[in-house]
């Protein structure tokens, strides 16, 4: 396979019809209004010599290497910045303009080291490219005079390096920041020949802005800038298209080897939910997959206690089989049971359920989206009849007015925050209710109209006040109502009452009436307004009344079912939607469809030849809680730390030292592999054959690069578990199981490896009805008929502040780890965030004697823990906030197993805490990094 190359258009595609004619060098072309000549010119074949212009940044003119003549206008004008006009006819080559840019060739050239056969972008230089283009044999000015060949080259990043000698200051690398990632770190400094680019004040790229998401990167023609994994391994020869294993954007990326050695992850243009576009995790932070410290033995121990003896494959799934059915036959069927992962391919995580209902025989099953996102399936099942988001993430350029409750999308979705932004600075207007000042409220070139700062634990109040605003003021949309939704009028008796409105809960949100009654208008009264929200709203002990209650704002004015509005999660890791979808959960079959209901049941049991349990099965805290009472023994985790990721560390790990046997399949030995008795070792997403869903319901091919380092892939390990416990099951390959999938679950019916391998990516619902998928949900009806008001009662949390515990404790994400880090702390991406810190207002620290890296102990009623301090002006008074993205920290050491009412997600975003001085930072000591 070779080196897949995008062709690039050199500007950007314009939207509309085609509608404009022109000639190019005889050949006729027609484009929408607003397409430059180079892009015309290259829609029908013709590759006019450029620099400055590439497709996804906007045209900027300063290379001057595109000149072309065009018939009834004087000089040769830039191609790249001229727009196409009708009848207009082009010529790109005659003797002139060949003179001219061999011209500007030259200039370029002379002050460029000409070290071409040495330098790392050797075969991948646009500058090399166009000198050969352009026919520059030799340069007429020597190196005497000023040039720039001496300028150092900044290697603070550490992934890329920024070779200033290389630079012809074409500003691409300033655009991509600006345009495509939104963060603007980047400069040109000075005029003319003193012109440089500069990151963030003159000084480093780690001491800039920057983000490392590798736009400018991407962007540079030359090697100026350059991923240092390319000096290293030297240029990639082959590339396999493939989807990001991080979080729930779901980005698409062109894995590039050289043997079989990964080079880089190039953003892939076609991709749909990324459009080109990467982060820092899915860009760079791939090196885990080739860590030392990969497991790539199975192990063995009779007791956590005892040293790890590797076994062969046949021994260890022969081992887990045998115990398994012991523990049955000792404690009972219901004894046993699997969690499957998120982060996990479809097909991984659709046959852990089919193992634990046809060969365990229960429905002990769930999934790590149990302590995320499982009331967004509930709270969006209820009102429109779906458990997922409405839109796609383009919608959202269509939207006017953004709401982000509960989100911090510029760390945990930075892809998205990107487009966000984009279309923030077109015009959009923001309204953020976080209780941290989070960076989307003000950012270079963005500000939120309003920031409502609420109270943890509070949102349903914040939520039912909006609606108490749009019901009383006149702004529901009664034609979208009338129409669309039922028990609206018992909803508009409920929501209209005096203690919802925004007067009556500003004492308990913490935002003044006139602000909320504000923001509201501004929603409501906006053509288009779209909600975004994350784990803020959802890890709550009221997080599925919370999705209902945006659910029915969205309704009662109407922004549900066609671009630009909506009401869409931002899922957290990269598979979340596919987990919930797939089945995971102890009361669903795939599909979202009920275990009770007999037909749906009897379509599985003809299909895997087992009669299944008609009663749901125990969720993890119910199966912890019953390990505890002896009454559930066997456990098969895939890929989740729950020691780490789950809520009351000490109440997790007690549960599965009462286990008999706790099976761990992960990359890495983690938290939870201390108490396990086997270790299956499980392959990263390089390795993995199938599918990920990400936040916008869109259905992605993940493609290996390489054979599994383990020998087998995970999917195979769960069958011959299963048929160790003398259930068999069997695949030739993972296309086979999708094709379960899809002859099992309405939603999936067109979908196949082959169908995605044509398309590139679908969104569900995709069946006859919707073949190539659904991009925008509920748009003439809602998938459950009408849609459906829900009273949304707000009950405060009984986790309160007290004189012991004063403070409050919300827990989150940071852009550069991941989750309990096990990737990302094996990744470079340590040099932002080697530890978890404490955000604190200063006015808390002060009270507390507390300064910036400090050392603090942070006690909750369920445990204590310690780490250092961050003082932080956009925490709110009486509000800390920490990451849980180092084991050693321990942040789920302090949070309390409470939980959201209807599906126990637990309740991380408010833990009562006091925060205590331990060590004083040294004077010498760095402060902490961000
Ligand atoms: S890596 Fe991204 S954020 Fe950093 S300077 Fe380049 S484009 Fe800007
Ligand atoms: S670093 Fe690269 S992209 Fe940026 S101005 Fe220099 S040559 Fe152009
Ligand atoms: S935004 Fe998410 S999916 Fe995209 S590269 Fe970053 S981590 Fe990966
Ligand atoms: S490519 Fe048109 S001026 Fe540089």
């Amino acid at each position: 396979m070779s080196l897949i190359k995008e062709q690039d258009y050199g500007t950007p595609a314009r939207p509309g019809e085609p509608s404009v004619s022109v000639e190019i060098d005889g050949k006729r072309v027609l484009v929408p209004e607003g397409t430059s000549v180079m892009r015309a010119a290259a829609e029908c074949g013709i590759d006019i010599p450029k620099l400055c212009a590439t497709d996804n940044l906007e045209p900027f003119g300063s290379c001057r290497l595109c000149l072309v003549d065009i018939d009834g206008r004087k000089g040769s004008p830039a191609s790249c910045t001229t727009p196409v006009a009708e009848g207009m006819k082009v010529r790109t080559q005659t003797p002139e303009l060949a003179q001219l840019r061999r011209g500007v060739m030259e200039l370029y050239i002379s002050d460029h080291p000409l070290d071409c056969l040495t330098c790392p972008a050797n075969g991948d230089c646009e500058l090399q490219d166009m000198a050969g283009v352009v026919g520059l044999r030799e340069v007429r000015y020597g190196f005497e005079g000023e040039n720039h060949l001496d300028l150092p080259t900044d290697s603070t990043n550490p992934y890329f390096d920024f070779d200033a000698s290389k630079c012809i200051a074409c500003s691409r690398c300033v655009r991509a920041c600006g345009e495509v990632q939104g963060t603007f770190a980047l400069t040109i400094e000075g005029r003319g020949f003193e012109s440089k680019v500069a990151a963030g004040a003159g000084g480093t790229f780690m001491e800039s802005d920057c983000v490392s998401c590798g736009a400018c990167v991407q962007a540079c023609p030359t090697s100026t800038l350059q991923e240092r994994s390319v000096v290293e391994l030297g240029m990639p020869t082959r590339s396999v298209i493939t989807t990001c294993a991080y979080c729930g954007v779901g980005c698409s990326f062109k894995a590039e080897l050289r043997g079989d050695e990964v080079v880089r992850m190039v953003p892939y243009k076609d991709g749909k939910a990324n459009e080109g576009h990467s982060c820092v995790k899915g860009r760079f932070a791939f090196g885990y997959a080739s860590h030392p410290d990969r497991q790539l033995k199975p192990m063995l121990r009779e007791r956590i206690t005892e040293p790890w003896r590797e076994v062969e494959w046949e021994e260890a799934i022969g081992y887990v089989g045998r115990r398994m059915m012991e523990i049955q036959a000792r404690h009972g069927a219901g004894a046993i049971g699997g969690i499957s992962s998120s982060r996990c391919t479809n097909e991984e995580v659709y046959v852990v359920q089919k193992m634990v209902r046809a060969a365990f025989g229960n429905n002990n099953v769930d999934t790590c989206a149990r302590v995320c996102h499982s009331p967004t399936g509930y709270g969006l099942k209820q009102t429109y009849g779906t458990s997922a988001g409405t839109q796609d993430f383009k919608s959202v350029d269509k939207a006017d007015v953004i709401l982000i409750i509960g989100a911090n999308p510029t760390d945990a979705h930075p892809v998205f925050g990107s487009r966000i932004k984009r279309r923030l600075r077109q015009g959009a207007k923001l309204i953020v209710a976080d209780p941290r000042r989070i960076d989307l409220v003000r950012s270079p070139h963005v500000q939120a109209e309003h920031h409502l700062p609420v109270r943890p634990g509070t949102n349903v109040a914040l939520i039912n006040a909006m609606s108490h605003v749009v019901v009383t003021e006149g702004l529901v949309d009664r034609e979208f109502v009338d129409e669309r939704c039922e028990d609206f009028a018992e909803w508009e008796r409920f929501i209209s009452a005096p203690e919802h409105s925004p007067e009556a809960v500003e004492s308990i949100t913490g935002i003044p009436a006139a602000e909320l009654r504000a923001a509201t208008r501004l929603y409501a009264g906006a053509r288009n307004a779209t909600i975004m929200y994350g784990l803020g709203v959802t890890e709550h002990s009221q997080g599925s009344t919370m999705v209902m209650g945006m659910a029915n704002l969205a309704m009662a004015t109407g922004n549900i079912g066609r671009e630009g509005v909506g009401v869409n999660p931002l899922r957290g890791q990269n598979n979340v939607q596919g987990s919930c979808d797939m089945g995971s959960f102890p009361h669903e079959l795939p599909g979202y469809r009920h275990i009770s209901d007999d037909v749906v049941r009897g379509t599985f049991e003809t299909l895997w030849g087992r009669v299944l349990h008609p009663e749901p099965g125990l969720r993890i805290p119910n199966m912890f809680d019953a390990a505890i009472d002896g009454t559930f023994m066997g456990l098969f985790v895939q890929g989740e730390d729950i020691v780490q990721s789950d809520p009351n560390t000490k109440h997790v790990t007690a549960a599965l030292s009462a286990m008999d046997l706790v099976v761990v399949q992960d990359l890495f030995l983690n938290e939870t592999s201390k108490y396990a008795h086997v270790f299956l070792p499980g392959t990263s997403f390089l390795e993995k054959n199938g599918t990920f869903t990400n936040a916008e319901r869109r259905i992605n091919r993940v493609r290996p690069v390489m054979a599994p380092r383990t020998g087998k892939h995970e999917w195979e390990i769960v069958c011959e578990i299963a048929q160790a416990m003398g259930y068999p099951m069997k695949y030739d390959d993972s296309a086979q199981i999708m094709d379960e999938i899809a002859m099992t679950t309405p939603t999936f019916s067109g979908v196949s490896f082959a169908k995605l391998d044509q398309v590139g990516s679908v969104q569900w619902p995709c069946n006859d009805a919707a073949p190539e998928g659904t991009p925008i949900m509920h748009i003439d009806g809602f998938v459950r008929g009408k849609g459906r008001f829900v009273m949304t009662d707000y009950v405060p949390t009984q986790e309160r502040s007290t004189r012991k515990f004063p403070l409050i404790l919300t827990t989150g994400r940071i852009l550069s780890q991941y989750n309990v880090g096990a990737q990302t702390r094996r990744t470079g991406n340590t040099a932002w965030h080697p530890e978890d810190l404490l955000e604190m207002h200063p006015h808390d620290a002060e009270v507390r004697g507390i300064r910036d890296g400090d050392t603090v102990a942070l006690a909750s009623r369920v445990g204590e823990t310690s780490l250092r301090v961050k003082i932080a002006e956009r925490m709110p008074v009486g509000v800390v906030y920490t990451t849980f993205h180092h084991p050693v920290t321990g942040a789920n050491v302090v949070t309390t197993e409470n939980s959201d009412w209807a599906t126990n997600c637990p309740e991380y975003k408010v833990t009562a805490v006091q925060v205590s001085l331990k060590h004083p930072a040294p004077v010498s000591a760095p402060a902490p990094v961000k």
